[in-house]
């Protein structure tokens, strides 16, 4: 198996005991230090997936192996030191009675003196911007700053693998773009591989390298976000859209017939498309 890949999915089929079917012939492959997308409607089976990769879930037909061991064959705590899995309910994940100790139990648990476990839980409430509610009871931080404590847990263990499932749901518009820069700077800087269940198709292009479309426990698609998003009907066949600035742009090219190389799928791509454009026409005339 090639050195590089970190997580390999092949033909991975789960139904759930009450017989729903919620992934069916998955093939994905993580490289190291990749920052990857699992983009799908509600129901598309990104949690299932997120969960069958991280060992939750055992009972599934296929294999997954992470660095070229089945996963099937390694214990809970072969996985968990390398892969961190942030829960999509940040109820499910949060349990300790202040900030400070629920963020703190991980690099506890593998056994950092009590320095360098302060550090660490410091730095990352600092990173997730929470510093100043250490001592304030988890139960009583807002949903959002509730989904930041989970991400500092895992920030301070410092997993080589992260699995975050729905990390901006919640968020403030600014959170998300905190929270996605942070992310970005956690993959690009320091190498951590990234697996991201999401919905937000408006963030995706501008953060993330790879994606692939989840529908009804299928990977449809796959790609670079510009190989990934096409024409918004496409889209509506697995509830989602395109982003905003693409879906406009499309309909001026399409239906207003205005020239446009490209599809852009951000903000700053679609200044430049748009520039040119005027450029073009204001030199035909
Ligand atoms: N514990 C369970 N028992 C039975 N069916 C389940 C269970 N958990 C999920 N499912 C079903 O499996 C399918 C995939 O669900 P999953 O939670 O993986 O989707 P998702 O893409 O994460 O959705 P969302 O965006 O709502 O979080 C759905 O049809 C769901 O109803
Ligand atoms: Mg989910």
């Amino acid at each position: 198996m090639d050195d590089l890949m970190r997580l390999f999915v092949e033909n991975v089929s789960y139904s759930y005991p009450d017989g729903t079917s919620a992934l069916s012939n998955i093939h994905l492959k993580v490289k190291k230090a990749a920052f990857v997308g699992l983009l799908g409607a509600n129901g598309s089976g990104k949690t299932t997936l997120l969960r069958t990769m991280d060992g939750l879930v055992k009972d599934f037909e296929g294999s997954v192996y992470l660095d070229g061991k089945d996963i099937r064959e390694l214990t809970p705590k072969q996985i968990y030191k390398k892969i961190g899995l942030v829960f999509q309910n940040p109820d499910d994940q949060l349990f300790a009675s202040t900030l400070f100790e629920d963020v703190a139990f991980g690099p506890l648990n593998m056994g950092f003196n009590k320095d360098e476990v302060n550090r660490r839980v410091m730095t990352a409430i600092e990173e997730v911007e929470l510093t100043g509610l250490e001592k304030k009871s988890v139960h009583n931080l807002s949903y959002g700053q509730r989904k930041r404590a989970c991400i500092a847990g895992l920030l301070a263990m410092g997993h080589e693998i992260l699995f975050l499932d729905e990390p901006t749901a919640g968020l403030d518009p600014m959170g998300e773009y905190k929270m996605m820069n942070l992310l970005k700077k956690l993959n690009k800087e320091n190498g951590v591989t990234i697996v991201m269940a999401t919905h937000s198709v408006d963030l995706v292009p501008v953060f993330l390298d790879e994606l692939h479309i989840l529908s009804g426990g299928k990977i449809t698609r796959g790609g670079t976000p510009e190989e990934v998003f096409h024409a918004p009907e496409d889209m509506a066949d697995i509830k989602l859209r395109l982003p905003h600035i693409a879906e406009l742009i499309y309909r001026l090219k399409h239906e207003d017939k205005v020239d446009f190389e490209r599809i852009p799928l951000t903000i700053g791509e679609a200044r430049r498309e748009i520039l040119k454009s005027l450029d073009t026409s204001l030199k035909g005339r």
